[in-house]
C-alpha cells in the first residue's frame, strides 16, 4: 500500500467534468440549462438535437450527466451481481449524447480496454464527450473510445457489441423510432442489453414495453424483474423505478441551484441477456421496490417476487437473521424471500 487510493468513479467523473466547465460563462450555462429543463419538461421527440452547440452540451454535462451516471453505474451494478464472472468485451452506448453510461460501464467492470462506442445525432454532445473521456482524469479505457454521429430513425441498423445501453434517449424518439430502436438492439446485442429511462409514471410506461418487446424478440430477462412473465404492476396505478444518491460538486450546486450536497436520481430500467444465460447467471428471487420501512422490532419490505408477484413481507426481530439482513437492506436490492418464523428471539434475555 502506497497510502493513495484512487478516487472513486463519481469523484472522477465529477473531477474531469470540472476541468472541462472551469471557466465557462456562468450566464450562458445557466440560461441553456433552463431551455434544457424547459425541453425535457416538454418530452416532446424533436427533428433536431435539443444539444445544439457547446453550450448547450456544456450545460446537459454539468446539470444532468452525473445523475445519468449515478442512475447507470447503479443499475449496471445490479446487473453485473446477477452475472457473477462476466465482463463485456465491447460496448455500445445508443443516445449516448456526453458518455454517462460508458464512465458508468468503466466504473462497474474497470479497465476492460474494450472497444466502446457511441452513437448520437448531436455533434456538440460527440465533442464535448470525447474531449472528457480523453481528459486527464478520463479512466485510461475510455481514450480509444469511437464517437458517431447517427441519427436513430426507423430501418436503423446497429454496430454488434456485448453490451448495449440506451440511458435517457427513449423519451426524445416517436412511438415508431423507439420500437424500431428496441428491434435492433434485440437483433444486434451480443450478450446483454440495458435501458435506463426516468423514474416517472412515463419513463416506466417505456421501460416497461420495453420489457415486453425484447423478452417477445427471444431475450431472458435479469435484471431487475425476477422473471420473464408480465408485469404485475398495475399500469396507471404504480411505477417501478429506484432511486440513486448523487453527491452534488459546487460546480453542480451552481449551475442546477439548490443548496442540498445530494439528489436522488429516480430511474426505471431493464436489463436482458441473449440466451442461453451464462454460467451463474439468474434473476433474483425477490427485489426489493420502495424504501424499506423500519418499526420498531421490525422491517416492511415491498417486493417483486418470482412465484408470487407484488408482495410486503414483515421480517421481526425473531428471525435474527434475515432481520439483520433487512435491516442492511436498501431499495432495489435483490433479496430471497425470507420466512418470518424463527425459534429464537434477538430481544430475548437482552
Ligand atoms: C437525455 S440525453 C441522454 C444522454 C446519455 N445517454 C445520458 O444518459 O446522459 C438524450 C440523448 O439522445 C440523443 N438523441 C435523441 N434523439 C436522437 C435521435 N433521433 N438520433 C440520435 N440521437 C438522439 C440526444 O442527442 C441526447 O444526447
Amino acid at each position: 500500500m502506497n497510502g493513495t487510493t484512487a478516487p472513486a468513479p463519481a469523484d472522477r467523473l465529477r473531477a474531469a467534468l470540472d476541468v472541462l466547465l472551469d471557466g465557462l460563462p456562468e450566464r450562458g450555462t445557466a440560461a441553456a440549462v433552463e431551455r434544457l429543463i424547459h425541453h425535457y419538461r416538454g418530452r416532446t421527440p424533436t427533428d433536431a438535437p435539443i444539444l445544439r452547440d457547446r453550450a448547450d452540451a456544456a450545460a446537459y454535462a454539468a446539470y444532468r450527466m452525473p445523475a445519468t451516471f449515478g442512475a447507470v453505474s447503479a443499475a449496471l451494478d445490479a446487473l453485473a451481481a446477477r452475472l457473477p464472472g462476466w465482463e463485456p468485451a465491447s460496448h455500445l452506448d445508443v443516445g449516448g449524447g456526453t458518455g454517462a453510461a460508458i464512465w458508468a460501464a468503466d466504473a462497474v467492470w474497470p479497465g476492460g480496454g474494450r472497444p466502446v462506442t457511441v452513437l448520437d445525432w448531436a455533434g456538440p454532445a460527440l465533442d464535448l464527450g470525447r474531449e472528457l473521456a480523453r481528459g486527464a482524469g478520463a479512466p485510461s479505457a475510455l481514450r480509444a473510445s469511437e464517437w458517431r454521429r447517427a441519427r436513430l430513425a426507423p430501418g436503423l441498423d446497429l454496430p454488434a457489441a456485448e453490451l448495449v445501453t440506451v440511458s435517457y434517449v427513449l423519451g426524445e424518439l416517436t412511438g415508431e423510432t423507439r420500437d424500431a430502436l428496441v428491434d435492433a438492439v434485440a437483433r444486434t446485442a451480443g450478450r446483454v442489453a440495458v435501458f435506463v429511462e426516468p423514474g416517472t409514471p412515463e419513463g416506466f410506461a417505456r421501460v416497461r414495453r420495453v420489457r415486453e418487446r425484447l423478452v417477445g424478440a427471444g431475450m431472458r430477462l435479469l435484471a431487475p424483474c425476477p422473471h420473464d412473465g408480465e408485469c404485475p404492476i398495475v399500469p396507471g396505478a404504480d411505477w417501478c423505478h429506484f432511486a440513486a444518491r448523487i453527491g452534488r460538486s459546487a460546480l453542480h450546486r451552481r449551475v442546477k441551484g439548490g443548496e442540498l450536497g445530494h439528489e436522488d436520481e429516480k430511474y426505471s430500467w431493464v436489463a436482458v441477456v441473449r440466451p442461453p444465460l451464462p454460467e451463474g447467471a439468474s434473476p433474483a428471487a425477490a427485489r426489493i421496490v420502495r424504501r424499506p420501512r423500519v418499526r420498531k422490532g421490525l422491517v416492511l419490505l415491498n417486493l417483486c417476487t418470482r412465484d408470487e408477484g407484488l408482495r410486503e413481507e414483515t421480517v421481526t426481530r425473531r428471525d435474527r437473521e434475515a432481520y439483520r439482513a433487512a435491516r442492511r437492506a436498501t431499495w432495489g436490492d435483490a433479496s430471497d424471500p425470507t420466512p418470518t418464523t424463527g425459534d429464537t428471539d434477538p430481544d430475548a434475555g437482552g
